[in-house]
């Protein structure tokens, strides 16, 4: 009777289901906290497991209260972030170890944690110090969680788009910075590659269009905007053109296979007076498309039908960051109204 059921159930319907189920799986939130009236970490947790269809929430540091919040909590993993300031420290195992048992072991496993990000945008940052000592600090945490017997995270570290150089146009021209490809990607994407961790980037159309290319960066352009005249290839929005950047700069030095996360992209709800495509309809248009986009399942032109883990920046407006934009990317206010709907709350 079941099985008979199941089987009549028109293709399309089928589709949908499968599309509902999986609609939540990609979309992840930055949960960043440089802000001074937000709700506790519990509150926090149990709005998004009860009220969204959120299930992945990345931090920015490795906070205890953060993770005993999420103690107990299935179907929301997590990312947690090493700050840039401890990388260095953290090249050297015993570093490492003591860093892992003393932040991360005592949540385990009842704190579904899923990936390490070792500092942010590290290479951005020009510190050749910092830099030198990423690959080794995303080793020396692997080998820890090896010998501390932890399976199930992957170690990794986000990238900003600054580490294409300047020609990254059209996408399958992609490369890393001058320079930087043999001495610092290969041996960053061989780590992945052996490790099966992802290669995580922040790509923000936010910071790439231009007055011509607004609806480019908004996903609004049904028609072809950019074709790629060496490989005929049309691109209708600017987040599949940066990410097919990426991935031809890695395919250049052999690792096109390794996974590509987005570890933040977002889109501010308000900026200074004087700013552009800046406002409460871009911003819902933006990670409303985002959101549609990611979960289609259809990948890039060069990566078609990949499905990329995605996590929008930012889970709340934050009113200590800098700049009105920056403290207005956030999907929620502080006392959990929505800013705009975006389509991931819970019916
Ligand atoms: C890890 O597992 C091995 C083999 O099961 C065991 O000998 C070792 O004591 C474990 N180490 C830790 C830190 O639990
Ligand atoms: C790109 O768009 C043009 C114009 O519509 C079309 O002729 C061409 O087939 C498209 N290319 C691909 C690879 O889909
Ligand atoms: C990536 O890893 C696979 C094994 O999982 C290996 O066959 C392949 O050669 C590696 N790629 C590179 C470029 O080293
Ligand atoms: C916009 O206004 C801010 C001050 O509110 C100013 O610092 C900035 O230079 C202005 N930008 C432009 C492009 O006019």
């Amino acid at each position: 009777m079941m099985r008979g059921q199941v089987v009549h159930l028109p293709l399309f319907l089928i589709l949908t289901l499968i599309l509902t189920f999986s609609a939540a799986y990609h979309i992840g939130v930055n949960y960043g906290t440089v802000s001074n009236n937000l709700p506790p970490p519990h509150q926090v947790v149990n709005f998004i497991k009860t009220k969204t269809n959120i299930n992945h929430v990345k931090i920015f540091d490795a906070n205890p209260g953060i993770l005993t919040a999420f103690s107990g909590i299935t179907g929301i993993s997590l990312t947690v972030t090493i700050p840039n300031s401890d990388i260095v420290s953290l090249s050297k195992l015993p570093n490492a170890r003591s860093w892992l048992s003393d932040n991360l072991l005592p949540f385990l496993p009842a704190t579904s944690i899923r990936y390490i990000a070792v500092g942010n945008e590290v290479i951005a940052t020009s510190d050749r110090t910092l830099i030198g000592h990423l690959l080794p600090a995303m080793e020396a945490l692997t080998l820890a969680l090896h010998l501390a017997n932890v399976t199930g995270i992957l170690v990794s570290t986000p990238h900003s788009l600054g580490i294409l150089s300047g020609s990254s146009e059209p996408p399958s021209s992609g490369k890393f910075r001058r320079g930087y490809e043999k001495a610092i990607f290969a041996p960053i994407l061989d780590f992945h590659n052996r490790t099966k961790s992802p290669f995580m980037v922040n790509p923000y159309p936010y910071f790439g269009f231009g007055p011509e290319t607004l609806n480019y960066a908004l996903f609004n352009s049904n028609d072809i905007v950019v074709v790629d005249t060496v490989t005929k290839l049309n691109y209708t929005n600017m987040f599949d053109a940066q990410l097919d950047a990426v991935y031809s700069a890695m395919k250049r030095i052999g690792y096109g296979d390794v996974d590509i996360v987005v570890a933040e992209t977002g889109w501010p709800s308000a900026g200074e007076p004087n700013q552009t495509g800046v406002g409460l309809d871009f911003a819902a248009t933006y990670n409303r498309n985002l959101i549609k986009h990611v979960n289609s399942g259809k990948g890039t032109p060069l990566m078609p039908n990949r499905v990329f883990e995605t996590c929008i920046f930012a889970l709340f407006n934050e009113n200590l960051k800098p700049s009105i934009s920056e403290q207005n990317f956030g999907l929620f206010k502080p006392d959990f109204t929505p800013v705009y709907d975006v389509g991931i709350m819970k019916n």
